[in-house]
């Protein structure tokens, strides 16, 4: 979470639209973040924060406008060097997307592997490494993911990203469906990342409690585009209507 004008542009998108057929999902996003910020994407459901998150790591193709990473210009790149890019990159989806016919130790250790050649005992040993991290316990290294709980995949999902300390980090609802002792622990993992290793994070998620711990700037996605950015501190206190109104719908009790 440091902030530094010297510091390099990790991520700049410009003028970014998305539509499926006639529908205009997102247009107009411009925002971009410094290397070593935690970014908080924010807005209601069907807002299209997972499909600005799909476009950036390239999974989806925007209409127009661009998208560069590290200065390079995602949109339109060969898919090989797309490929290369999304190594470098620890990405989580809304929905686990573990690989089922894996274990979880190598589930875990899927991108490092593809990287460096790596003993079935240092992988383990690493796998093991992070999912302690996790408050998670050693038994579940050699279960397959169907044999476990739905928040137990989630904190798997993240030990795969995070596995290799990848310098970009994204989040999609990374502590959603998670009890709140289990989602601090997540947070603090994010906010580790960044302040350890200096990783620059983008979380898209719906718990404002999260916002405040772990970002230092957040992005509000409504009427298809960036409405509403600031930092955490002055989401909670903006009179901005559309943030007013979105944080009062999320959390109607802190207007109470
Ligand atoms: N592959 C797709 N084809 C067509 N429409 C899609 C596709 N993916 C998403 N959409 C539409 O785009 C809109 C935004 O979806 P998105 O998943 O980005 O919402 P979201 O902000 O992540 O919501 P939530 O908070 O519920 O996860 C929705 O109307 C959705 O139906
Ligand atoms: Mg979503």
């Amino acid at each position: 979470m440091n902030k530094n004008k010297t510091k390099k542009t990790i991520l700049d998108i410009k003028n970014l639209k998305k539509t499926f057929g006639n529908n205009v999902i997102l247009e107009n996003i411009n925002f971009n973040l410094l290397e070593g910020e935690s970014l908080a994407i924010i807005g209601a459901s069907g807002s299209g924060k997972s499909v600005l998150l799909k476009n950036i790591i390239g999974l989806l193709d925007p209409d127009s406008g661009s998208i560069k990473i590290n200065s390079t210009e995602m949109v339109n790149l060969p898919r090989r060097d797309k490929e290369n890019i999304l190594l470098q990159l620890g990405i989580t989806f809304q929905h686990g997307a573990l690989f089922d016919s894996l274990r979880i130790w190598e589930n875990i250790i899927f991108k490092v592997q593809n990287q460096q050649k790596i003993s079935k005992v240092n992988g383990r040993k690493l796998a093991l490494s992070i999912i302690e991290r996790l408050s998670l316990k050693p038994e579940i290294l050699d279960l397959f993911p169907s044999e476990i709980s739905g928040g137990m995949q989630k904190r798997v999902a993240i030990a795969r990203a995070i596995c290799g300390n990848p310098k970009i980090l994204l989040f999609d609802e990374p502590t959603s469906g998670l009890d709140p002792v289990t989602g601090s622990v997540i947070d603090k993992l994010i906010t580790s990342a960044v302040n350890t290793i200096g990783a620059t994070a983008i979380t898209i998620t719906h718990d404002m409690a999260s916002v405040s711990r772990i970002a230092d700037k957040v992005i509000l996605i409504d009427n298809k585009t960036v409405a509403w950015s600031g930092t955490p501190k002055e989401m909670m206190t903006s009179n901005n209507l559309r943030i007013k109104e979105f944080i009062k719908t999320i959390n109607p009790k802190l207007f109470a």
